[in-house]
C-alpha cells in the first residue's frame, strides 16, 4: 500500500514523558475542580505550578502521587515517585531515621536513611525525635523521606510555605541542588512567583480546572533576582495571576 511505502524507516518516536495527563477530571460533590486538564512533564524537567488558593493544585498533586484515584482521564506517571507536603508529617513516636524509611519494603535500613539525611544536611540528627527538630530541619527530613524512594518524579506541595524567609532560601537552594544531582523531574506547587521563576524550567498557572498559562524560564542557573529578565518574567506572571483573580471575581 502507498501508505506503507511512504512510511519513514525510523518512525518518529514521541518524546518520552515523566508525566502525561490528558482529559483529567476530578469532581467533588458534582463540582469539577479539575476539568479536562492536560499536562506533560519531561524527564528531568523542573516545573512549578502556581494558581490562586483553592484552584485545585493539591488535588492535582494527589492524583499524580496516586493518592486519589477517583478520576476520569489518562494519568501516566513513573512508578518511582515521591511526595513532600507543606507539613512534614513526621511520626512523633519514631526517631528521624525511622521516619525517613517508614513505608519502604523490607526491614528499616538505617544506612539508607542516613545517606538520604546526609544529602539534605541532616546526618547528625538521624537519632533525634521529630519534636526536637526546627521547622526547616523537619522539612529537610521530609525531603529525605522522599529521596530514599529514588523518585523519577518528585512532587512538592508548597514545601517551603511554613518556613521563615531565611530558612526558606536555604531550603530552595537545597531543592535546586538535589534536583541537579538526582536528575529527577520535579513538580513544585507554590504560591510564590519568585520561587517559581528562581527554580523552574517552566512555570504553569492553573485556573478553572486546567493549565491556563505556561511560561518558559530561559535563564541560566543559578538565577539572579536582580537580572532585569528575571524581574520581567516575575512581573508577567504576577499580572497573569492578577488577571486570573479578576476573571474569577467577575465570574
Ligand atoms: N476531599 C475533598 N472533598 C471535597 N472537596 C475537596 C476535597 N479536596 C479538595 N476539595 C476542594 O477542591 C478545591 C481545590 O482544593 P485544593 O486542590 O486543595 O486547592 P489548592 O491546593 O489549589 O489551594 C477546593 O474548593 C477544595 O475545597
Ligand atoms: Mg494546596
Amino acid at each position: 500500500m502507498a501508505t506503507d511505502v511512504h512510511r519513514p524507516v525510523t518512525p518518529a518516536v514521541p518524546a518520552p514523558a515523566a508525566v502525561r495527563v490528558e482529559g483529567l477530571t476530578r469532581t467533588f460533590d458534582g463540582r469539577p475542580v479539575i476539568d479536562g486538564l492536560r499536562l506533560d512533564v519531561r524527564p528531568g524537567e523542573f516545573v512549578a505550578l502556581l494558581g490562586r488558593s483553592g484552584c485545585g493544585k493539591s488535588t492535582l498533586l494527589r492524583v499524580l502521587a496516586g493518592l486519589d484515584r477517583d478520576i476520569e482521564g489518562t494519568v501516566l506517571v513513573p512508578r518511582r515517585k515521591a511526595v513532600a507536603f507543606q507539613a512534614p508529617r513526621l511520626m512523633p513516636w519514631k526517631r528521624v531515621w525511622r521516619n525517613v524509611v517508614l513505608g519502604l519494603p523490607g526491614r528499616p535500613d538505617r544506612a539508607v536513611a542516613e545517606r538520604a539525611l546526609a544529602e539534605v544536611g541532616l546526618g547528625h540528627r538521624s537519632q533525634a525525635w521529630p519534636k526536637t527538630l526546627s521547622g526547616g530541619e523537619a522539612q529537610r527530613a521530609s525531603l529525605a523521606r522522599a529521596l530514599v524512594r529514588e523518585p523519577d518524579l518528585l512532587l512538592l506541595d508548597e514545601p517551603f510555605g511554613a518556613l521563615d524567609a531565611l530558612t526558606r532560601v536555604t531550603a530552595q537552594r537545597l531543592v535546586a541542588e538535589l534536583w541537579q544531582r538526582r536528575g529527577c523531574a520535579v513538580l513544585l506547587v507554590t504560591h510564590d512567583v519568585e520561587e517559581a521563576v528562581l527554580l523552574a524550567d517552566r512555570v504553569l498557572v492553573m485556573d478553572e480546572g486546567v493549565i491556563a498559562h505556561e511560561q518558559l524560564v530561559d535563564l541560566d542557573r543559578p538565577r539572579d533576582i536582580a537580572d532585569p529578565r528575571f524581574a520581567a518574567l516575575r512581573a508577567s506572571l504576577l499580572e497573569r495571576l492578577g488577571v486570573d483573580a479578576h476573571t474569577a471575581l467577575a465570574a
